[in-house]
């Protein structure tokens, strides 16, 4: 078995990552969330696309289900979650690329890319990983291509920042409630950088974010 650089798994615990599909389906608004970040993005038949930190890969299919023209790559750094990911692809037919490594460091060239995703991934990095990541997501997209996250963002009312600042102290929050998010994406390059919705759940707010690779002349 390959070994696996550090990480902080899907549940945080090596242990839970097999119950993290029925969590996410009973505590959160998955599916509506996968599908607002999917219609946002326009995928085109022929365009790549590449799901950063995609679990066990449900917004990986989702996405080749929504455009089965689309050439969609899954990347994660655990070996147990893309395990996952490949049987629930197998399952549903559905002809995606699972690979092994790390956000800090894309195995990929620079612009092969037309569309990056990262859902519920950039919380799980160090506020360098999470710079860090930015930054290899707009290497490997090509000028005009895409970056689409959806994951913790600015507290939207009184209840969700009650959550939110407890969830601080489990998961790498801080910079993302307090709206810094938008501004890391800013410093990796990309303009414009819009967030498009805020999402109740039992976890906070969750953000989604559109973000744009200028072409070479704007
Ligand atoms: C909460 S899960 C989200 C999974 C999926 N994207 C989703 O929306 O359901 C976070 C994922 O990020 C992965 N991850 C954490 N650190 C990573 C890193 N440095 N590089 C790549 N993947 C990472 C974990 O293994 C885990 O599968």
């Amino acid at each position: 078995m390959k070994k696996q650089p550090h990480f902080i798994p899907a549940l945080h615990f090596h242990w839970l990552t097999r119950w993290y599909d029925p969590m996410m389906r009973c505590l959160f608004p998955e599916s509506g969330t996968k599908a607002a970040l999917i219609a946002l993005a326009h995928i085109q038949p022929g365009q790549i696309v590449l799901d950063v930190g995609c679990g066990t890969g449900t917004l990986t299919v989702q996405i080749k289900q929504t455009e089965p023209g689309a050439i969609v790559y899954g990347l994660d750094t655990d070996l147990q979650v893309l395990d996952i990911a490949r049987r629930k692809a197998e399952q549903a037919g559905e002809a995606i690329i699972l690979q092994q490594g790390m956000a800090t460091c894309l195995p990929y060239p620079n612009a092969s890319f037309d569309r990056v995703f990262s859902s519920l991934m950039l919380h799980h990095l160090t506020r360098h990983d999470k710079q860090q990541m930015l930054r290899e997501a707009f290497r490997v997209l090509k000028p005009g291509g895409e970056l689409h996250i959806a994951d913790f963002g600015k507290p939207h009312d009184f209840v969700m920042w009650l959550i939110s600042w407890m969830m601080r102290w489990f998961e790498e929050i801080h910079d993302h409630i307090l709206g810094r998010l938008p501004v890391f994406i800013m410093d990796a390059g990309f303009h414009p950088v819009e967030e498009t919705a805020q999402h109740r759940t039992l976890v906070g707010t969750i953000s989604l974010y559109r973000a744009s690779k200028p072409m070479k002349n704007d």
